[in-house]
C-alpha cells in the first residue's frame, strides 16, 4: 500500500477557502503555460508522470471523462475509464471492496456516482485519493471550472451577485457549498418543491455565506452579475412531464437576462436543452460563455488532480 499523503475531492464544503483558491490559481496558471500546444502534448513538468487515474461511471458523461482523460494525459500520466456497470460492481461486489482494490491498482479514483453515499464508502476505503466526478447530491469539480470562467472574464468573485434559475440540484449545490469559500453571493430560484437542502444551505450560511432563496427568477436576476442555469431533468430523474410543466416559468430568457446587469455572463454546465431551461437566443449569444466553461473543467481538474496527489 501507498503511505503517501493524499486527499480526496469530494464536497467544496469540506475543504478550506486557502485551498481552493490555491487550486484556481493553480488551474489559471495550467491553462495559460498551455498556449500555443497540440492538446496531446504533455506538460512541460510532467507533473503526475507515471500515475494512473481510475475512472468509474454509473451514469453517462461527455465533459467529465474527456477532460479527465486529457488532463491525465497532459500531466503526464494515464487513465482507466469503464462504466460501472462492466465491473464487478454491476453485479453486486461491494464498493467497500472495490476501494481497496483499485487502491492496489491505480493511484487515484474518479467516481461519478448515482448515490453520494456510494462515493463516501469508495472514500472511507480508498487509500488513494478520489475525486467526485457528481453525484445526485453535488458536482464540485464543475463548479471550480466555472469559477475560473468568471476570473477568465476578468470578474472578482468577492461580492459578485450569482443567479441560479430552476431546479435546486446537484450543481446548485456545489455553488452553495462554494460561497463562503469565495465570498460571492448566490440568489437561488426555483419553484416550489424543487428548493435546495434547506439544511446545507443554512450550514452556508452559518459560514458566512449570503445566500437569496428567491422564488420569482426576475427578483432573483434583479443586477445579477451571472445566471446560471441547468437541465430542468437531472440523470436519475423519472418525474419528466411534472418536471417540464412545474420549471416552465424557470427558462433563462431575453426577458430575465433584461433584468440582470448589463454586462451579465450566462453559464451552463451542459448538456444543454434549447427552448426548455434556456433560450438558444441566450445561450448562443454574447453573454454565454458556456464553451470556455466547458473548456475549463480540463485545466480546473488537472489542479484538482495535483492537489489530491500533493504535487
Ligand atoms: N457538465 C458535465 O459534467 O458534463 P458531462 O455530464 O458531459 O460530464
Ligand atoms: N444536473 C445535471 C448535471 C449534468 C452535468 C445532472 O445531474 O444530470
Amino acid at each position: 500500500m501507498s503511505s503517501t499523503i493524499f486527499r480526496h475531492f469530494l464536497d467544496l464544503a469540506d475543504i478550506p477557502a486557502e485551498e481552493l483558491r490555491e487550486i484556481l490559481d493553480e488551474a489559471h496558471r495550467c491553462k495559460k503555460a498551455r498556449e500555443g500546444l497540440p492538446k496531446g502534448a504533455v506538460d512541460a513538468d510532467a507533473s503526475l508522470s507515471g500515475h494512473i487515474l481510475a475512472m468509474l461511471f454509473e451514469k453517462s458523461s461527455t465533459r467529465t471523462r474527456f477532460s479527465f482523460e486529457v488532463g491525465m494525459a497532459q500531466l503526464g500520466g494515464s487513465s482507466i475509464t469503464t462504466s460501472a456497470d462492466d465491473m464487478q460492481l454491476g453485479r453486486g461486489e461491494s464498493i467497500e471492496d472495490t476501494a481497496k482494490v483499485l487502491s492496489r491498482f491505480v493511484d487515484a479514483i474518479m467516481l461519478r456516482a448515482n448515490d453520494h453515499s456510494a462515493l463516501v464508502a469508495l472514500a472511507q476505503n480508498a487509500t488513494v485519493p478520489v475525486i467526485n466526478g457528481l453525484t445526485d447530491y453535488n458536482h464540485p469539480c464543475q463548479i471550480m471550472a466555472d469559477l475560473m470562467t468568471l476570473e477568465e472574464q476578468g470578474r472578482d468573485l468577492k461580492g459578485l451577485r450569482l443567479c441560479w434559475v430552476g431546479d435546486g440540484n446537484n450543481v446548485a449545490m456545489s455553488f452553495i457549498n462554494a460561497a463562503s469559500k469565495f465570498g460571492y453571493k448566490l440568489a437561488v430560484s426555483t419553484p416550489d418543491g424543487y428548493g435546495p437542502s434547506g439544511q446545507m444551505v443554512e450550514r452556508a450560511r452559518a459560514e458566512g455565506a449570503h445566500i437569496d432563496l428567491i422564488q420569482d427568477p426576475l427578483k432573483a436576476c434583479a443586477n445579477a452579475d451571472v445566471v446560471i442555469a441547468d437541465t430542468w431533468v437531472s440523470m436519475g430523474d423519472k418525474d419528466i412531464d411534472k418536471r417540464m410543466a412545474d420549471l416552465g416559468d424557470w427558462q433563462v430568457n431575453e426577458a430575465l437576462m433584461n433584468v440582470a446587469a448589463n454586462d451579465a455572463l450566462f453559464l451552463h454546465c451542459l448538456p444543454a436543452h434549447r427552448g426548455e431551461e434556456v433560450s438558444a437566443a441566450i445561450i448562443d449569444g454574447s453573454s454565454s460563455v458556456v464553451f470556455d466553461e466547458a473548456e475549463n473543467r480540463l485545466h480546473a481538474q488537472k489542479a484538482i488532480l495535483k492537489w489530491c496527489l500533493g504535487k
